[in-house]
């Protein structure tokens, strides 16, 4: 696995190689996230000039506003061409954990209304199965109790995270240990539940292109 640095300059590697997705004028969506903010970076260095961005997280919103780049309310732009986030952990079917960083909802909702979602990550986040990375869930706050219940029923293991409210003003459940082999199935049982919002598996609407950033290059699985 790459040293921390080496994942540093594979995070600024990828955010580059996804520089090549955006056009000059498209509204572009922008996901969350250390890998992300690297592109961002990279945008604001480039010679793009996109018309405006949507925005998966008010951190991502403000760091876009600072390079003077744009940010509009999806309510308001219609489908998106491109969609560039990262995620926490991939498979070789481009399906994704996401909401290490606790934005997982509006990330769901910009990759859903974007007809290509661009994922950029390194090389430390492929896996075989999707789980080793604990499963956030944002669950509306009178409902974490019930809900915990519940994915113990599932075979998790749910622990609140500590001090932190989502942009949305819900709470973060991660689930540990829980049995993803069937990834589509599992995120479909659990948004299911009363109470989630949505949970951080994005099987059902998987990445359409991941970039992986190695010591050789960038890899792209499509
Ligand atoms: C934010 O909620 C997440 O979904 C991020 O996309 C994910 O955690 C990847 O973040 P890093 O790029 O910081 O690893």
């Amino acid at each position: 696995m790459a040293q921390p640095e080496q994942q540093q300059l594979q995070k600024q590697q990828v955010a580059e190689a996804a520089l090549g997705w955006v056009r000059q004028e498209i509204i572009l969506g922008v996901g969350s996230g250390s890998t992300v903010n690297c592109f961002i970076e990279a945008l604001a260095a480039s010679r793009i000039r996109i018309e405006a961005a949507v925005s998966s997280s008010d951190a991502s919103t403000a760091l876009l506003e600072s390079h003077g780049i744009e940010v509009r309310d999806l309510n308001h732009t219609g489908t998106l061409d491109i969609y560039i986030d990262g995620a926490d952990e991939f498979d070789v079917h481009r399906r994704l954990i996401k909401g290490g960083g606790g934005a997982l909802t509006r990330e769901k909702i910009v990759a859903a209304a974007s007809r290509k979602f661009i994922c950029i990550v390194d090389e430390s986040k492929k896996v075989g199965v999707l789980g080793s990375f604990p499963l956030p869930i944002e669950v509306i706050p009178m409902a974490r109790s019930y809900v915990a219940r519940q994915l113990v029923a599932l075979g998790g293991q749910p622990e609140l995270r500590q001090d932190f409210v989502t942009d949305n003003g819900n709470v973060i459940i991660d689930v540990y240990n829980m049995d993803l082999v069937d990834p589509v199935a599992m995120e479909m049982k659990i948004n299911n539940l009363a109470g989630v919002v949505t949970c951080g598996l994005f099987a059902v609407r998987p990445a359409d292109v991941v970039l992986m950033a190695t010591s050789s290059g960038v890899k792209e699985f499509t």
